[in-house]
């Protein structure tokens, strides 16, 4: 009788272990900051026990340092930022089915997030649709409310939490 509870407490036991909801920690970076702060968050939350995944999102050209140059209204950067529509291509796609929980982090740019964000959120939004979103951000200075409200709008039927900037 004991052998038979203590066999059903650890089936009972692996069964929660592996029906444990998994995060992923998925971001862009041009020059390593939101690297750094999405390696910071997966720290935090394996530290909790969590079982967390990362997950960069690349751009299939990568940006170059003339790219990135938001002085010069014609760097692609600037010309993509001007562009709401704008959708650069991700060099690989990523499956989203395991996580329940979902860290979205970015480099804020002109106040927002990166066009590459749209792209990733639009080939992923079926599956989006019952996710818990967390966006977090580095920048220079901004904060990331306005970047948080454009998420908002632009995609009213994801589950947008509180977002993150981290220093
Ligand atoms: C095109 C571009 C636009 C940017 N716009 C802003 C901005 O509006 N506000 C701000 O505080 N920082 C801005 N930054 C600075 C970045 O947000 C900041 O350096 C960030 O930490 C870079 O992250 P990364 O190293 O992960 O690419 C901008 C940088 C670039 C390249």
């Amino acid at each position: 009788m004991a052998t038979n509870k203590v066999l059903a407490f650890l089936m009972a036991s692996m069964m929660a272990l592996s029906m444990e909801a998994k995060t992923l920690v998925a971001y862009f970076s041009a020059t390593g900051n939101t690297a750094h702060a999405a390696q910071t968050i997966a720290k935090e939350l394996k530290q909790k026990g969590q079982e967390v995944v990362l997950w960069e999102i690349e751009p299939a050209e990568p940006y170059t340092s003339a790219d990135l140059d938001w002085r010069n209204d014609k760097s692609r950067s600037s010309i993509e930022m001007a562009d709401p529509e704008a959708r650069p291509t991700i060099k690989q796609c990523t499956d989203i089915t395991p996580y329940e929980t979902i860290y979205v982090g970015f480099p804020i740019w002109w106040g927002i997030c990166p066009r590459i964000i749209n792209s990733w959120l639009d080939n992923n939004l079926e599956q989006l649709a019952s996710k818990t979103l967390i966006p977090f951000a580095t920048s220079g200075s901004s904060g990331i409310e306005e970047a948080v409200e454009y998420l908002r709008k632009t995609y009213p039927s994801l589950s947008w939490q509180k977002g993150r900037l981290m220093r």
